[in-house]
């Protein structure tokens, strides 16, 4: 099944990796491997669908029942939200970039082990609405998994405005056991309630309901403290205003087509990005450049 493959020897003796196969519903896909994890990624959405650190569960959670066809997105994993968040009407929810074929510009396994994989959105009907730009996405594969969406205003003339978010599903061991810190004193939209702005005052948020929010002009790290699986997860980020943290819980779990009805108990999304009021404005010829890194290890 393999088409090719390209190698490279780290420092350690150990060669970082990647493999070109055809992934599920024949999506090409490009298996990573490095000497701490593997990853998979989809040209499809530029979605990254697994990232296993060696000795740990996998850290992205997939449904079981997720599409995995053209024009329609994946379930789980990281899809790339651009260039708007949530419902726009006429067009489709959380923009178009997760259901297009992304390019492969460049890979590079490094020196120190690491591979770095270069994606870029292609041209399409959608994007013309907007003014012109390029959007490039970064995935570093290491002991860590680090995604930058890079997105280059080509303007002369007039600002681009656009949402973006990294809409990162996290495999957990049972959602009843995990607390989620680092938003204590955030102002939130409540989607469950209608949008009402809300301030958290909790040290740690423990879910066992929906929950669907949106901290807004939130810059710091964000930890899962998983109890089932003794681990705990971290979300650092760099030009990155809001937080949305999601879980559907059980009604509406069973009224998504792609989606287990008892899966909402092994994932919570953490998205990092820029939403709503903190939607970004870009000027012309800049580049806004939106980081996240993922790190684990075992909770103390
Ligand atoms: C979250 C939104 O980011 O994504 C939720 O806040 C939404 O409201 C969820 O339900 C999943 O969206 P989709 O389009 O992937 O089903």
């Amino acid at each position: 099944m393999a088409s090719s493959e390209a190698e490279k020897k780290s420092d350690l003796g150990v060669p970082g990796r990647v493999i070109f196969l055809d992934g599920r519903g024949e999506l090409p896909m490009l298996e990573v491997s490095t000497a701490w994890s593997t990853a998979e990624i989809y040209l499809h959405g530029a979605h990254v669908t697994h990232f296993t650190r060696k000795n740990e569960p996998p850290l992205l959670f997939l449904s079981q029942c997720s599409r995995f066809e053209q024009g329609q997105p994946i379930r789980g994993g990281i899809p790339v939200v651009f260039p708007w968040f949530g419902p726009r009407e006429g067009l489709g929810q959380h923009g178009f970039a997760r259901v297009k074929t992304w390019e492969l510009k460049e890979f590079a396994p490094a020196p120190d082990g690491s591979v770095s994989l270069r994606f870029r959105l292609p041209d399409c009907p959608e994007a013309s609405a907007f003014g012109p730009f390029n959007a490039d996405y970064i995935v570093t594969v290491s002991d860590s998994l680090k995604l930058e969406l890079v997105v280059t205003n080509k303007s002369r003339t007039d600002e681009f405005v656009f949402e973006n978010c990294l809409h990162t599903y996290f495999e957990i061991g049972d959602i009843c056991t995990v607390s989620i810190s680092g938003l204590k004193g955030a102002t939130y939209l409540d989607k469950v309630a209608n949008f009402v702005e809300k301030t958290e005052t909790n040290e740690a948020i423990h879910i066992n309901s929906e929950v669907d929010r949106i901290y807004l002009n939130t810059q710091g790290a964000i930890e899962i403290s998983d109890g089932r699986l003794g681990r705990k997860i971290r979300v650092e980020k760099q030009s990155s205003l809001s937080t949305v943290i999601w879980n559907p819980w059980i009604a509406k779990a069973q009224q998504m087509p792609d989606f287990g009805n008892e899966e909402y108990e092994r994932m919570v999304c953490v998205e990092s990005g820029n939403v709503g009021s903190n939607q970004i404005r870009l000027p012309p010829g800049e580049t806004s450049r939106l980081t996240v890194k993922l790190t684990s290890g075992p909770a103390q």
